[in-house]
This record gives C-alpha cells, structure tokens and sequence, in this order.
C-alpha cells in the first residue's frame, strides 16, 4: 500500500515479484489555508485505503486468504496526532506544508544546529515531523495537551489496519526524533524539545513483521484476520527498493510530485551543511543519502495548469522537443515550494530567466524539463563534494516514463541511465518488503535480484553537452543573485 499525497494504491504482487493486479483511490487535495500551509485528514487517507484494497482484491480476484504479508509506504513526515483513546486531534500537517521556520530556528538556538546533525544526522527543516509538533504546542497548546500518540501517514493507516503504533527506522528518520546512527529514538532531542518519548511508536526494521489485520479492520477491507503486516519504509525508502537502490554507489533520481536523487550508502554520511537528508536506509544496517527538490513533476503541472489547462503532457512535451538543448537561454528555477535541496530556504520562490519575444510554449516546457533536471543536478553537486560514489543512475517516477526527460535528464546529470522494466513506484516497493517479511525471499538484496530488471540504457547525448555546461552555470548564480534581491527588497 502506498499513501501518497494525491491517493493510495494497492499492488498486489506475486513471490516472483510480478505485479498481479493495482487500484488506486484519490485523496481530497490537500487543504492550504494559509500560504505555505498543506493539511490533510487522516480520516481520508483511511478510506482510499480501504477502497484500494477492496478494489485489488476485486478485479484480481485473488482469494484474500492468500495474502502472505502487507506491506506499507507514504508520502514521508506527516505529522498525525492522536489522542490517548487513537482518536485523530487536528488534521496532518502534511510534507510540503511550510509554516515552522520559527520552530526549526527554536530547535537550533535550543540544541545547537551542529548538535542536532550530530544526534540526528539532520537539521532542523519545516519538512520534518518534529517542527510541526512544536508549531501545534506553539498555537494549539490545547491540542498539543491531548497528544498520546504521534505517528506518520502510512502508519496511521496500520494503526487502522492493526490497531498498533509502530514504524520503520526509515521513515522515523524524517522525523528528526531518531538517532538515525543508532537506528533508535533519540532521547536526548525529544527531551529538550518536550516531546514525551511515550507518544513515540514502537520501531522496527523494513522488512520485519510488525503487527498483524485486526478483526475490526477485516471486514471493511475485506482481508483476513491475522494477516502478517511488515513494518514497511517512507516513499523514498520503499521506491528504492522497487528500483534496485540497495548497495552504495547505486543511485536514482526519481520525478515525482517532489524529485529526489537517493544514493544507498554503507554508513551515515553526513553533510556538515546538513543539504542533504541522512536516512537509515529500508535494508537493515544500510543507510542513504537524498537530495530532495521539492517541486519537481509540480513544475509542470503548474505550468500546464496555467498555460494550457487540460492538455495532454505528450502534446506539450512534443513541442519541448522541437526546441534545442539548453532552451535557447530560457532557464527555470522550480522553488515553488521554497526548496530544500541545496538551498534549505522554505521562503525561494520560482523564477523564468531570460525570456525574450521569440521564445514560445514549447520553450517554456522544455526550459520547466530542464531546470527541474538542473535541481536534481545540485544533488549529485553535493554527492561528488561529499565523496559519495555514483555507479550508475537509474530513472523512476513521472520523469522517467517520456522520452524527453529521460533523455534530457541523462544529458544535464552527465550519467547514462538505467530505465527499469517495470518501475511500479514505492507500492512495489512496499510489496517486496512484505514479500520478504512474508518468507517469499530470504532478503532484500534477494527480492531485488528476481524482481527488477533494466530494460534501456539512455546515453548522455554529446552533442547537447556544452549547452547544459552553460545552462547549470548560468543556474547556479541565479538562485544566489535572486535570494540577495529577495533580502533587500
Ligand atoms: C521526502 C518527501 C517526499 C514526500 C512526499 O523527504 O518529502 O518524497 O514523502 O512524497
């Protein structure tokens, strides 16, 4: 199961990792009250879940009995509050929501922002559990009194499914309360920052069995009493095992909503600058890297949103092509969303640079391509000043399906790039999990091995090579120069 942002998707697979059936069910969109606000209910999330099984179990017509485990993903961070009878408090602030600058800069005056990279191999983001939390104890300081559980989203729907509090060292690591080296809660920031560590859930590796149906959750979703549930990984954690990310030096750069370039590594590499998220990787005793721009496939859809309402993206991607390399001098910076990677600046917004009177819509398209692929770019920037080691790339999501992008990714992060043959996106992932807890493969390495296979290799092209040199040049100086603006305006 994957409890995305726009909905939830079942997939079902079987113990050679091939996909049998998938639904999925929309979520209400998410709720921005105020400017840089993302709120859902938790509620909702609970009945696309439902739906979605109900549905796979369907049209599969596979005799629920015969489910082995589940597995769970989502969208990561979220912060759901519930109460001392698991009753939900407020609707989740949810990932994108941006409102706790003043929360991130409390936790670094309180613990010392070196301090905080040392226990949790982060720093404070407005992204990250724990600074929600605070913005609730600072506002909704009723609310904030009633709080006898915290969770994030996918665990709150195996709260639903089971009846228990538990989550993956993975996703607990974006909460920025785990001792991510020790792949434990980290007792001393919860202490300072007043976070009862007994509101925290019980945690458990990826693959392990963690809980299992209950009675009460059999009947609306139409599977059995008792069937195992493995505690499962965040988006990022569990799309990396869908697409093989396992071992350092293999790395991906997947296009979704938000776009995140993942490098599996052997130890916590931190960065002293803290850009880049150190997690505790969903194959025990391994971590990872990320870099995270967070508005990546959303650069798009705003912009056809508001250039061409309703077209198809192959109609807009197929004017992008007949445009040259590097977008004749048309450069797009994709902070819509304020942007975490490398930037850490919830406040950036997003900018077109050098438009002149004989740039068309296909320019702007393409330059949207490009820039989102100049962002993910910063990201391998940091991997190659940190030392981290890239083998190879492979694509996943949205940007990985067209051959545009894929084409124009290769080019801009100068890598050949894997396509996989079946990229089914975290829910895969999540199901190989379950698979392993489920016996099917004795690990996560094994699963990988029978599951996933590249279909293509894509090839830098040498001839776009100098216009994306001067592209990323020219990117690189904009952010810097806009910010300066920003700040004496
Ligand atoms: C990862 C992140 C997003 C969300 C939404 O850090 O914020 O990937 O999980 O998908």
């Amino acid at each position: 199961m994957d409890v995305g942002t726009g909905g939830t998707r079942a997939v079902l697979i079987d113990e050679h990792g091939k996909v049998i059936a998938s639904a999925a069910s929309e979520h209400a969109p998410f709720r921005s009250p105020h400017p840089g606000w993302a709120e859902q209910d938790p509620e909702d999330w609970w009945r696309a879940a439902q739906e979605a099984i109900r549905e796979v179990l369907a049209t599969s017509g596979v005799a629920a009995s015969k489910i082995g485990a589940i597995g769970l993903t989502g969208q990561m961070h979220g912060a759901v509050m519930l109460d001392a009878e698991g009753a939900v408090l407020r609707p989740s602030l949810i990932w994108c929501d941006q409102r706790t600058d003043a929360q991130c800069d409390w936790l670094h005056e309180r613990i010392g922002r070196a301090r905080l990279i040392e226990l949790t191999c982060n720093p404070a983001l407005p992204n990250f559990t724990l600074t929600k939390l605070l913005w609730v104890r600072d506002h909704e300081p009723e609310i904030f009194a009633r709080i006898a559980h915290v969770l994030c989203p996918k665990d709150y729907v195996r709260f639903r499914l089971t009846g228990t509090y538990s989550m993956d060292v993975q996703e607990a690591s974006g909460t920025l309360l785990l001792d991510v080296t020790h792949r434990r809660w980290s007792s001393e920031v919860a202490r300072i920052a007043g976070i009862d560590e007994s509101w925290l859930p019980q945690l458990f590796e990826s693959p392990e069995v963690c809980a299992h149906i209950s009675t009460e959750a059999a009947a609306p979703t139409g599977l059995v009493a008792g069937t195992p549930v493995v505690a499962g990984a965040g988006d990022q954690g569990a799309g990396a095992v869908g697409m093989g990310i396992l071992q350092p030096g293999s790395v991906s750069a997947t296009i979704g909503t938000s776009g995140v370039v993942f490098a599996a590594t052997a130890a916590p590499t931190k960065d002293p600058l803290g850009r880049l998220h150190t997690f505790c990787h969903a194959v025990p005793g391994r971590w990872h890297v990320m870099g995270v721009t967070q508005a990546a496939g959303l650069s798009l859809r705003w912009l056809r949103d508001i250039i061409a309402p309703g077209a198809n993206y192959d109609t807009l991607t197929a004017e992008a092509a007949q445009v040259s390399p590097g977008s004749d001098g048309l450069i797009w910076l994709p902070y819509l969303l304020g942007e975490r990677t490398p930037h850490l600046d919830s406040q950036a917004t997003a900018a077109f640079y050098g438009i002149t009177a004989s740039h068309t819509r296909g320019h702007l398209v393409r330059a949207v391509l490009e820039g989102v692929a100049y962002s993910l770019k910063d990201t391998f920037t940091l991997f190659a000043e940190l030392g981290i080691p890239v083998h190879g790339v492979r694509l996943g999501g949205g940007g990985a399906r067209g051959p545009l992008w894929r084409t124009i990714q290769a080019g801009i992060y100068g890598y050949s790039a894997d396509i996989l043959e079946a990229e089914e996106g975290a829910a895969f992932g999540a199901a190989l999990l379950a698979g392993v807890g489920a016996g099917a493969w004795p690990d996560t390495d094994a699963a990988c091995a029978s599951a996933i296979r590249v279909a293509e290799q894509i090839e830098p092209d040498p001839a776009a090579e100098q216009n994306y040199a001067t592209g990323y040049k020219v990117y690189r100086r904009l952010y810097p120069a806009l910010r300066s603006v920003r700040e004496t305006a």
